[in-house]
């Protein structure tokens, strides 16, 4: 059986490279747990070196994002040549974090075909806001889909993970994670969504994941039977104690 894939989503933390390096270590500890899994961290930028030097053993290293230029002269921006010389394997797109600045589905579209073009993992991101009682994110989610995916052809369905992130569940502050009845709505959702876009077969190969909220208490249940294949978990990767819960709850039977 193929390992459940987890991917911790940094963001801008931790605060400084000592406490990066403490995390490091923590992780470090449990090196036989994480090894069980598909594990991706994507730091910020400045500690892709460290990373890729203390938990190359056990992990490999995505980016939160990626500048689609080729080479050139672009101040301020990281081209995907410097990350793949880092040892990036994976690119984190569409985030909605990285939406709310402003980024279009149609520049994840665009990143997600040169991260395919340079070898990279696209995880495309999707999610909407809120709920309503109607049902009206379904449109949301399905349009999102299909901006963001747009260019793709069925075989690039298998190179890529497509995280759902619902954004009211998302962050310290949210109040619930979605439900396990409610993910698997989704997984069907989507399947039927790139069944229309792609094809079935093409829609059968894809990897889901979900992100927001993701902890101890619900990751066993949230990943058993809805039919996704791993998470991208963002505050709880921050603290090792409670990722190696995450971790081991993602792995009992
Ligand atoms: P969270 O973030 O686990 O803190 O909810 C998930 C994400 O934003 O990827």
């Amino acid at each position: 059986m193929k390992k459940p894939t987890l991917i911790a989503n940094w963001k801008n933390a931790p605060g400084s490279w000592s406490e990066a390096s403490a995390l490091l270590r923590s992780l470090g500890q449990k090196r036989l747990l994480y090894k069980r899994l598909n594990l991706f961290i994507a730091p910020p930028l400045p500690y892709l070196y460290l990373v890729g030097e203390k938990a190359s053993g056990y992990s490999k290293l995505a980016t939160q994002d990626l500048f689609p230029e080729e080479r050139g002269r672009y101040t301020g921006k990281v081209g995907l040549d410097i990350l793949k010389s880092f040892g990036v394997r994976m690119a984190i797109l569409g985030h909605s974090e990285s939406r709310a600045l402003g980024e279009s589905s149609a520049q994840v579209s665009r990143k997600t075909q040169v991260a395919l073009k340079a070898g990279l993992t696209p995880v495309v991101c999707f999610g909407e806001l809120t709920r309503d009682r109607d049902g009206e994110h379904f449109d949301f989610l399905r349009e999102e889909l299909k901006a963001s995916l747009h260019g793709l052809k069925k075989n690039d369905l298998s190179k890529i993970f497509l995280a759902y992130e619902p954004v009211w569940a998302i962050g310290q502050t949210a109040k619930e994670a979605l439900d396990p009845l409610g993910l698997s709505e989704i997984v069907v959702f989507v399947k039927k969504v790139l069944t229309d876009l792609f094809g079935r077969d093409a829609a059968d190969r894809i990897a889901l994941l979900y992100g927001g909220s993701v902890e101890a208490s619900n990751a066993g249940v949230l990943l058993k039977n809805s039919g996704i294949s791993g998470f991208l978990v963002g505050h709880k990767s921050l603290i090792g104690k409670d990722f190696e819960k995450i971790a081991r709850s993602m792995l009992e039977k």
